[in-house]
């Protein structure tokens, strides 16, 4: 299988890479810091033997993403997968973010996918077969606050999934997928990387789970291909939960961000993170979050209990008040 992904140098494309390479993958890696895409390289290389190929590609760039996807062709003479795993974030009020950086999150989150989606199609059609995978997010599905560029972008990453699947379908080109990931949070150094203009320290809202459990549900979809799929159930209970109480979600969403997503007691300088440049920081798999984040979960879940047994207890109530009203009306009847 060839396998192309951009966001390769750090997170959850670094982990992909990895996942990809152990089983036998060919991997073209994209991503802006070259250096970095060679360490990845070698380690695909040096314990797993993989074929890999480095190509740095600014991804907002649309000439870069048919550089990349030409150059897959040529070094292994298809592509089988194409994952867009590249991402940036701006967490600050709407009117904090600065408007290049607002758009720049826009650019690399929206139409990085789009120019990797059209690099992908201009292989895939001729081939007749191949599968892209966007990596969306559950803010995708439920929003939060104070990281509006980012959460508007991944809500498109979502749409553009739908939208390709059924230009796909009346195309006929039923060979060609496209799955749409949905990650809870990831221990990445992305909270560390991402833009922040909110005068306050990131942490992330856990439950945190680990970016090779993203990358499983990456090669998984690969494998078999499936339109959505979420990683971590606090994703998928997130998105059952607000379906069924909307406002209850928003609003849990809304206070877990101000209470312990963004600190309450470390501040932090405004600072446009990776967004314009790459990070200068140490790249890496993990960000050291895992398994130190569950405060949110417990809310969550509690919430979910006091929706259910709320539910429960409206039911109960119309159910005795049917039954009496019954009684009444049968009364007035006789
Ligand atoms: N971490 C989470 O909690 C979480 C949760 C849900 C979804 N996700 C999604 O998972 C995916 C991976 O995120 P992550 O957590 O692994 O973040 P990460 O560690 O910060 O990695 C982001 C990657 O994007 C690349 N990138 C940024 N700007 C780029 C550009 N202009 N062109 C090409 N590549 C660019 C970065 O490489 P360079 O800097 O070298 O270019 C890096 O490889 C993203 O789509 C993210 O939205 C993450």
């Amino acid at each position: 299988m060839v396998v192309v992904i951009t966001g390769a140098s750090s997170g959850v494309g670094r982990a992909c890479a990895q996942a990809f390479a152990a089983r036998g993958c060919a991997l073209v890696l994209g991503a802006r810091r070259a250096d970095v895409l060679q360490d990845v390289a070698e380690e695909c290389r040096t314990r797993h033997g993989a074929r890999t190929l480095v190509v740095p590609t600014d991804i907002t760039d649309t000439k870069a993403a048919d550089h990349l996807a030409r150059e897959a062709v040529a070094a292994f003479g298809r592509i089988d997968v194409w994952l867009n795993a590249a991402a940036v974030a701006a967490f600050g009020a709407l009117e904090e973010v600065p408007h290049e950086v607002f758009r720049q999150v826009l650019d690399v989150n929206v139409l990085g996918c789009v120019n990797g989606a059209r690099a992908a199609l201009s292989v895939m059609s001729g081939q007749r077969h191949g599968t892209i995978v966007n990596v969306s997010s559950v803010v995708g599905a439920a929003v939060v606050p104070y990281n509006t560029p980012y959460v508007l972008s991944k809500a498109a990453v979502r749409a553009l999934g739908g939208t390709l699947r059924q230009e796909l379908r009346l195309a006929g080109q039923d060979g060609i997928h496209v799955c749409t990931v949905l990650p809870a949070t990831m221990d990445t150094p992305f909270f560390r990387d991402a833009a922040n203009y909110s005068g306050r320290a990131v942490t992330p809202m856990g439950p945190v789970y680990t970016a090779q459990r993203a990358a499983k549900t990456v090669v998984r979809l690969a494998v078999k291909p499936r339109r959505e799929a979420y990683v971590g159930p606090a994703g998928r209970a997130l998105e059952a939960l607000s379906k069924l109480t909307p406002a209850l979600v928003e609003g849990v969403l809304a206070y877990e961000m101000d209470r312990s997503h963004l600190s309450r007691t470390h501040t932090a300088e405004p600072a446009d993170g990776n967004v314009l440049q790459p990070s200068a920081r140490l790249a890496a798999v993990g960000g050291g979050w895992h398994g130190r984040r569950r405060t949110a979960m417990r809310r969550f879940a509690t919430a979910a209990l006091v929706v259910g047994l709320g539910a429960a207890g409206r039911a109960h109530v119309r159910r005795a008040g049917t039954k009496s009203g019954m009684r009444r009306w049968g009364r007035a009847d006789t």
